[in-house]
């Protein structure tokens, strides 16, 4: 890999989700130059098909190595789901590459066992099966009760969260007896951390609620430090480029960056 420790990471979700994920890194990786790509023209991406978010995701990578970048986070489950492997041929060995999924699998397969678990997320995450078939491969013994929300991500993409709507919502989904009395619930979808504390309080603290944001900065944290590209020094250039500009978008992204945030419109197709 021929790039420098100050080329930028790329990361890309559909819109606001993976800025849980791309938080996290920065938090991490204060010195990292980001550059981040929500693709808002196309949220959500939890009800497109396979094929459709993978044509995206191989424009989105496209542009990003494009921009030079180190690596790509695909900040988002839905397209992790889809397109991973896909990317992975696509970007070999011009960027790092890491999906939400894996480093999770990871720390359930490591800390879960005998435990009843429980998983939502996007249609697209659910119908793919895939957490249930990483999991197997690394530990036959642990199922994962799963149910698909399709009304949360458009839901927080709009802003409704802590409020009597979103409780309602949330309610609702949470009492599905497909994942009653578990002891763990997996936010399978990166918006899902932005309603963690309402999914808390649902279940009175009493279910461990697992978000990937801290486990794939610390999974990308790994291979930059592998590839010897790990930025250590210097001021971060955070650019955050949307294929559909909304004020949602940018009061979000605000919230996670403060004034930091420079919005651009950046269409995938022209
Ligand atoms: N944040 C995304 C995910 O993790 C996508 C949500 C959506 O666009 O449907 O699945």
């Amino acid at each position: 890999m021929k790039h420098s420790r100050e080329a930028p990471i790329g990361i890309f979700d559909s819109g606001i989700g993976g800025l849980t994920v791309a938080h996290s890194i920065y938090e991490r990786f204060p010195h990292e130059n980001i550059i981040y790509f929500g693709d808002t023209a196309h949220l959500p991406y939890g009800d497109k098909s396979e094929a459709a978010i993978q044509a995206y995701s191989i424009k989105i990578a496209d542009l990003l190595l494009k921009k030079g970048c180190k690596a790509i986070v695909i900040a988002c489950n839905s397209a992790s789901s889809a397109s991973y492997e896909l990317l992975k041929e696509y970007v070999r060995d011009q960027a790092i590459i890491i999906n939400v999924i894996d480093p999770m699998i990871e720390l359930v397969a490591s800390t879960l066992n005998n435990k009843k678990i429980g998983l939502i997320g996007t249609k697209r995450t659910i119908q793919s099966g895939i957490y249930s078939k990483k999991i197997k491969l690394i530990n036959p013994e642990l199922k994962i009760q799963t149910l698909a929300t399709p009304l949360l991500a458009p839901m927080i993409e709009e802003g409704f969260y802590n409020n009597q709507i979103s409780h309602e919502i949330i309610a609702n989904y949470l009492s599905d007896s497909s994942i009653a009395a578990i002891d763990a619930l997996i936010l399978a979808c990166t918006h899902y951390p932005l309603i963690k504390k309402e999914i808390n309080d649902f279940y009175d603290s009493k279910v461990a609620i697992l978000d990937s944001a801290q486990v794939v900065a610390q999974a990308l944290g790994h291979q930059l430090q592998k590839e010897n590209l790990l930025n250590q020094s210097g001021i971060a250039n955070l650019q955050f480029l949307v294929s559909d500009y909304t004020e949602s978008f940018e009061a979000a992204t605000q919230l996670f960056f403060g004034e930091k945030v420079k919005l651009q419109w950046h269409p995938l197709w022209n």
